[in-house]
């Protein structure tokens, strides 16, 4: 398998507080990495690195085997869609403008393809093509995003990096986007890392999973492996939720399937 995206020994501090002190982590090329753990751990730390949004203090990060340090950041980036929660859109831009403004970036001289490409992924995130020409202050926090994942997407990028992607929207809406992004991930083959809060999610959507406490890694593996073999007293009790979700005793784990985990 080829490696997309490897941390070596990165050590991030934020000014004498170290958030992470050896943080090693090897992605394979088209897995759904996701990321769950307590909250300060350094989840989107260690996901801002990636397209060098934040520097490690020590250590090297590599994307496609190059290491990113000191490389050009626009350059880094055109490869790496990054949705985050909380609205990182452009206020004096419309909803087309947007998510057309990376593609546009890529594609100048071809502007109806972007436009298609605009209500292509508006269908996907479930935004109505009448919100178009929307400035995102006209827009409800679960819509603006949707906005934020649908220009993550247009790019077509080889990387996707989530944080929290689908904390704003309501229950259905957030099934559907999970659906539709595994969906995507399995047409594509794009790797991701996707940060969430939830367990189930997290074992729903993750060809691995990455459990984080305080800046240590304490478990990273295949969903059924995290269930089945849980490392540590701190994996143990994040899986005790979804057991407890699925309303069976452990030793009829098997039965509730795993809740929908994705066997691959
Ligand atoms: N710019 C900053 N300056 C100082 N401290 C920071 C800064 N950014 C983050 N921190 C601190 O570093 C730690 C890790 O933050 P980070 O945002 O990576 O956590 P997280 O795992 O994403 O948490 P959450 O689940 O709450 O989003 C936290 O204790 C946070 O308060
Ligand atoms: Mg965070």
């Amino acid at each position: 398998m080829e490696t997309m995206i490897e941390f070596r020994h990165v050590k991030k501090s934020y000014g004498d507080k170290p958030v992470l002190k050896d943080f090693n982590l090897t992605v394979e090329k088209g897995e759904f990495v996701t990321i769950i753990g307590s909250s300060g751990c350094g989840k989107t730390t260690a996901l801002k690195m990636v397209n060098g949004l934040l520097e490690p203090d020590g250590g090297d990060i590599f994307v496609y085997g190059e290491n990113i340090r000191g490389k050009d950041q626009t350059q880094l980036r055109r490869n790496i869609g990054y949705a985050i929660q909380g609205s990182v859109l452009f206020p004096h831009m419309t909803v087309e403008q947007n998510i057309s403004y990376v593609p546009n970036l890529l594609n100048k001289k071809d502007r109806k393809k972007t436009r298609d490409a605009v209500s292509k992924w508006m269908k996907i995130v479930g935004l109505d093509d009448e919100l178009r020409s929307r400035f995102p202050s006209e827009l409800s926090g679960g819509q603006q995003q949707r906005v934020g994942i649908a220009r993550a997407l247009a790019a077509s990028p080889e990387i996707l990096l989530m944080d929290e992607p689908f904390g704003a929207v309501d229950e259905i809406t957030r099934g559907q986007l999970q659906t539709e992004i595994g969906r995507i991930h399995a047409q594509t083959g794009i790797t991701v890392m996707f940060v969430t809060h939830d367990i189930s999610e997290a074992l729903k959507l993750g060809t691995k999973v990455l459990v984080m406490d305080k800046g240590d890694i304490q478990q990273y593996d295949r969903p059924e492996e995290l269930l089945r073999h849980p490392a540590t007293d701190f994996v143990k009790k994040l899986v005790a939720q979804q057991r407890h979700a699925c309303h069976l005793p452990d030793d009829r784990l098997e039965e509730c399937e795993y809740s929908g985990v994705r066997t691959c």
